[in-house]
């Protein structure tokens, strides 16, 4: 995860898909690595289930922070700051939250 916006370019019409879970090769742009994220949490939430250390709520939580891409297109060409640190609140977007990290 990079602390920074990625200035990119997009091109009109053409579809993207930004990074939610950091864990991208490709940033800011999605590889399909959510995944692995989110079979890792069920892995996670079978795995304290089993030991009886995980309750209903906390599941409910895990399950709720399911990772999947932000999918957006661009309707000119143009040149963009997409998030970097995963903290924007106008994602794919930099919304000056990374100042704060
Ligand atoms: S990089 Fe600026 S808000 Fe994430």
């Amino acid at each position: 995860m990079k602390k920074q916006p990625y200035l990119v370019t997009l091109e009109k019409g053409k579809n993207y898909a930004w990074c939610e879970c950091a864990e991208s090769q490709t940033q800011p742009f999605c590889d399909g690595s959510h995944t692995k994220v989110n079979k890792r949490n069920e892995n996670l939430v079978e795995n304290l289930q089993e030991i009886s250390l995980i309750s209903e709520d906390s599941q409910k939580l895990i399950a709720a922070d399911t990772k999947a891409p932000v999918v957006f297109s661009a309707d000119k060409d143009t040149e963009v700051s997409l998030c970097g640190c995963k903290e924007s609140n106008n994602a794919p977007y930099c919304s000056g939250a990374h100042r704060n990290i």
